[in-house]
């Protein structure tokens, strides 16, 4: 659940609430509709007390002033924002929007003059700044009875005006963003929710919501997974209480609804305690964000046609709980995938890859898409290798990868390239069966990846291994939340430069 940050645009010369932030430059420098705004006094104010603070106007930045009597009638506060740095990127306006969200003193009407040193900002930034208002407000609280409204953790002003040249071009704008902010909301909570209450069937419920924005929807139970030969992931979900599902997505918003899609697959393993290859009890509750992939796809589905993105889109995502009952699956245990070939399984705990196995199988044999990009948190080795700060990207196709490493270097959600080759597959065959679902420690990122590649039958993909950016990342200045909705705003990126119009 989100604490809605309630915000509107306005023209420049709207008047200003209890607190007003400005932009400024070098040393507080004021832009020209600043300083015709606040007068000369206000102007020698502003000079005065960035001087005195040893205020450089660094981007991001603050200094929080009182507003001096008679300075205006209703403002009582001055924040001062650094833009010094900020170049006139989508990307910077975001994270310049999550930092004033920050300063803002609660529960006050904030107006935010959006015009920096050099002038009036774009209607792009300006709906870009908004976004990152809204995504840095974002908290999960719905399940804090005791800590609401005025006590809650959630920073900032009850009211946001931003006061800008083209207000209605940057409400148009504002629009498209808000699309993509409802997809991202979507995603954190998904990735948010306790995992008694986000099953497989209320995870499959939730997708399904997706209908009222025309988004159709397939829900695929144990039955009709079963008759479809999903083996492999159906043998990921045998030791737990709850039932399986695959739900499939689809937005047809081309000119053409035949015209090839494009496809996005996610894992969503709503509890991955390992099964009979159990996991430590340390931090095993952070494992109910294992369904992160398939929260990034829902989130993404909802961006995408709540924003009536001209692309025919496939998510597909496949919902299992990998628990270790009396009828769980066993290391030694050989299932036969969708594809046919037959899965010697090593560890228990490699489980997401024995989901997505058959659902990529599944989306390329029946949609034949463009190109499939999965999500998952796959590997601990991901994190290893890379950190917190880029998702490892795999791919079959280098334009593809050049797509979505232009996406993330654009949208602040970064990838970072790793290899494939015949080297590392070869460490994931099986002396009992055609593949085994771990090749052990040594580069376990990329052999996870090779497993995968095995089941795309030759499709253009790309396999985002998302276990390090997904949850539990460091706090950013647009996330504060534990799910971060990584991906939604990547992949929309994506669609949105490369397969619309
Ligand atoms: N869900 C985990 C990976 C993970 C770890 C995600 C930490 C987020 C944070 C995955 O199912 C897993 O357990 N992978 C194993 C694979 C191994 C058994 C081959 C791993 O990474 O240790
Ligand atoms: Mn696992
Ligand atoms: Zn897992």
């Amino acid at each position: 659940m989100s604490s809605a940050l309630k915000l509107t645009i306005a023209n420049l010369d709207e008047a200003f609430g209890d607190v007003l932030v400005v932009l400024v430059g070098k040393d507080g420098k004021l832009g020209p509709e600043a300083a015709k705004r606040l007068g000369k006094a206000g102007a020698a104010r502003i000079a005065a007390a960035a001087e005195a603070e040893s205020f450089a106007g660094k981007s991001g930045a603050t200094l929080s002033l009182p507003a001096e009597t008679g300075f205006r009638e209703k403002t009582t506060h001055l924040v001062l924002v650094g833009t010094e740095t900020a170049e006139s990127q989508k990307a910077d306006f975001l994270k310049l929007g999550g930092q004033i969200q920050a300063k803002l003193p609660k529960g006050r009407h904030a107006s935010i003059l959006a015009a920096g040193p050099d002038g009036p900002i774009g209607p792009d930034a300006v709906a870009g700044m908004a976004l990152g208002m809204k995504l840095a407000a974002y908290r999960f609280d719905r399940y804090q009875t005791q800590k609401k409204g005025d006590d809650a953790e959630a920073p900032g002003a009850s009211a946001v005006t931003l006061l800008a040249e083209n207000a209605a071009a940057a409400r148009r704008e504002l629009k498209t963003q808000d699309a993509i902010f409802s997809g991202v909301t979507l995603a954190r909570d998904l990735v948010n929710e306790p995992p008694n209450i986000l099953t497989p069937t209320e995870f499959a419920s939730r997708a399904a919501a997706l209908e009222k924005l025309g988004v159709e929807i397939d829900i695929l139970d144990e039955k009709a997974l079963k008759k479809l030969g999903m083996r492999a992931l159906l043998g990921v979900g045998q030791g737990s209480e709850q039932e399986s599902r695959v739900v499939i997505m689809k937005w047809l918003g081309a000119k053409d609804e035949k015209a090839q899609p494009v496809a996005f697959i996610g894992k969503g393993v709503v509890f991955d305690t390992g099964g009979i290859s159990i996991k430590p009890a340390q931090g095993m509750e952070d494992m109910k964000g294992d369904m992160a992939g398939a929260a990034a796809v829902v989130g993404l589905m909802h961006a995408l046609a709540a924003r009536k993105a001209k692309a025919n889109v496939i998510g597909a995502i496949g919902l299992v709980e990998n628990m270790p009952d009396g009828n769980a699956q066993r290391p030694g245990d050989i299932v036969t995938s969708m594809s046919g070939q037959t899965i010697e399984i090593i560890n228990t705990d490699a489980e997401g890859r024995l989901v997505l196995a058959d659902v990529l199988w599944h989306v390329k044999q029946k949609y034949n898409p463009k190109f499939m990009i999965n999500l998952a948190t796959l590997t601990g080795a991901i994190m290893v290798a890379l950190g917190q700060e880029h998702a490892g990207l795999f791919s079959n196709n280098d334009d593809l990868a050049g797509n979505l490493l232009k996406a993330g270097t654009a949208t602040g959600e970064k990838l970072w390239r790793m290899p494939l080759g015949p080297e590392y597959d070869k460490i994931i065959d099986s002396k009992f069966a055609d593949v085994k679902n771990s090749g052990g420690r040594y580069g376990g990122a990329i052999t996870a990846a090779q497993f995968l590649q095995r089941f795309v039958d030759g499709c253009p993909w790309a396999h985002l291994d998302i276990a390090g950016t997904a949850m539990s990342s460091p706090s950013t200045d647009i996330n504060k939340s534990w799910g971060s909705g990584f991906g939604v705003r990547l992949l929309d990126r994506l669609v949105a430069e490369n397969y619309e119009g």
